[in-house]
């Protein structure tokens, strides 16, 4: 049995390529369809409710298009509306959540710093998640609500995004970090500014890959791989009506 509907993916906007990437990496014969929510990006620094309301529109528009799975590339999204998108469709949902267990196991008691949007490190989610591995590292949260909008508009280093990741790492710079975690899809984009900010020998680590996993194992699972034998497409969809910095965006790297 094979299926050769294809995978919805989303995101606020444009951050979701980076997962995308991981996706067609692994899975190059399956078509994409990638949906960015530009005109309401960032979703980060909006309301719970918002955020779930327009998780659930997202999901709801990619089923509609005869998608076979959806992917919800946002930390964010899935923090807020992950849930209630599960609850309503009857086909597989993955989501993304920072990367934390892969950090805090990095060594013998890591110092880790999670990069995130303010509204994940908000959530109980995320609260969670931090429970779960705080015996095993010692975990600060760094508030990144800026970093998205450099981002979107396609500007992924330079003085500016410098100095912005830089007046969010001010009050950790005392302190000899081991790992950062990139709890948001966008910032995989700036990692070489992260990397310059931070020092070369601070570890990143983000969801990308293992979203691309899991997605893999559970349409295997379902028998819901595409028998395509030529290279799958990807077509993308911006709520703002542009496309042309996803585009550049897939060929980043
Ligand atoms: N890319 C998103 C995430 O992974 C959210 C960015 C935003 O819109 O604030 O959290």
């Amino acid at each position: 049995m094979a299926d050769n509907a294809p995978i919805g993916v989303f995101d606020s906007g444009v951050g979701g390529i980076s997962v995308l990437k991981e996706l067609v990496s692994i899975m190059p014969n399956e078509n994409f369809i990638y949906f960015g929510d530009s005109k309401n990006a960032p979703y980060g620094t909006k309301s719970f409710d918002e955020i779930e309301k327009l998780t659930v529109e997202n999901a709801k528009y990619l089923r509609n298009k005869g998608c076979k799975a959806i992917v919800i590339a946002c930390n964010t999204a899935t923090s807020a509306g992950g849930k209630a998108v599960r609850e309503m469709l009857d086909i597989p949902v993955i989501g993304i959540e920072p990367a934390l267990k892969p950090a805090a196991l990095m060594c013998e008691h890591p110092k880790i710093a999670v990069m995130a949007t303010p509204l994940t490190l908000k959530l109980e989610k995320f609260a969670n998640l931090m429970e779960k591995f705080d015996d095993n590292a010692v975990i600060y949260t760094v508030e990144c609500p800026e970093i998205v909008g450099f981002v979107e508009k396609g500007i992924l280093q330079g003085a500016e995004i410098e100095n912005c990741i830089r007046k969010y790492f001010e009050p950790l710079k005392d302190i000899k970090l081991d790992g950062i975690v990139l709890g948001c899809t966008h910032y995989p984009f700036v990692k070489n500014v992260i990397k310059k900010v931070v020092g070369e020998d601070v570890k990143l680590f983000d969801g990308g890959k293992g979203t691309a996993k899991e997605l893999l194992r559970r349409l295997n699972e379902k028998n819901l791989l595409s028998d395509r034998k030529e290279k799958g497409k990807v077509e993308f969809i911006n709520s703002s009506g542009n496309t042309e910095i996803e585009q550049k965006l897939l060929k980043e790297r």
